[in-house]
């Protein structure tokens, strides 16, 4: 397996405080470790129970673009504490169920977290997503929440997710995507917080725009489904996680969260649901 971002320097932070108890981080990080959507976004209070719903939310609205139903086999790679396949196991029923994940830290609390209610079956795997250990055309649809720019290559992913689907199947994602006129910027000031991002986040590959997607789809044998900016749906996070940094002194996180969130604000980075059927 590639030793490529096996343990996320976020996630021993994360797993440390949820071994101390830390009841906040548990809330907002213990289940779902990604972004939130609010419907709207005025709303939102701040809160860390209204993040955590809003987290929820967003979990749904990836899966349901991949079109889920009853009795499919579906994959979630990058599945992190099983938050995504816990709410899966809420809403439907028959499914079988694969998360997979390099670090296997995480998926020990997700076998403890996710119950296979409703007559669903889950099973968990240690891999890396771009060397998915599954027979060609196995999967009814794959799932990648909030993971996609650890990897060590969407392409290599794209061909790996290609092979496993069946025909129809569906490939549905959430990521941070540049406009592609900012990328001259982002590269001109990446020596300004490169290494603090990789300090707390590992690699981060950030730099993957629309235009890029969708001749990786084409490239790959997929067509391009949807295309959902949410950008403004998410933006009530980084308040929500920056009082949490605030207080357990993370400045680092805090700066990087503040930065990220202009960038949302400024429109440099859209935060993008996106879905691809398999041709
Ligand atoms: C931001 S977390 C998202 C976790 C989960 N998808 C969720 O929505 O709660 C990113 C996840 O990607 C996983 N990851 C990073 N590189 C990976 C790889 N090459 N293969 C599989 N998972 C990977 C990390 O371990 C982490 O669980």
């Amino acid at each position: 397996m590639a030793e490529f971002n096996v343990n996320l320097p976020y996630f021993d932070g994360l797993l440390e405080k949820i071994r101390e108890g830390d009841a906040e981080v548990i809330e907002a990080f213990g289940f779902h470790v990604h972004w939130g959507y609010w419907g709207n976004p005025a709303a939102a209070d701040g809160s860390i129970a209204d993040f955590a719903r809003a987290a929820e939310e967003l979990s749904r609205r990836v899966c349901d673009a991949a079109k889920l139903k009853d009795g499919m086999r579906i994959l979630e790679v990058g599945c992190g504490f099983g938050g995504n396949l816990a709410s899966l196991c809420d809403r439907f029923s028959n499914l079988e169920l694969v998360g997979l994940n390099i670090d296997d830290r995480q998926l020990a609390r997700a076998r403890e977290l996710v119950q296979p209610r409703n007559n669903n079956k889950v099973e968990f795997v240690c891999a890396d997503a771009c060397e998915i250990p599954f027979a060609d055309s196995s999967f009814d649809a794959v799932i990648a929440v909030e993971c996609i720019f650890h990897f060590p290559s969407r392409e290599r992913f794209f061909k790996e997710a290609q092979r496993v689907l069946k025909s129809p199947g569906s490939l549905a994602l959430s990521d941070f995507v540049p406009q592609a006129w900012t990328l001259p910027f982002i590269q001109l000031t990446e020596p300004l917080f490169q290494s603090s991002v990789s300090e707390v986040f590992g690699t981060v590959n950030g730099d993957f725009t629309l235009a890029n997607y969708r001749n990786l789809a084409r490239e790959t044998g997929f067509f391009s489904r949807l295309e959902e900016d949410i950008t403004i749906n998410t933006i009530p996070t980084y308040p929500a996680i920056r009082s949490l940094q605030r207080k357990r002194g993370l400045k680092e996180e805090e700066r990087i969260s503040f930065l990220t969130e202009l960038a949302g604000r400024l429109g440099l980075i859209r935060y993008m649901i996106l879905s691809f059927d398999k041709a």
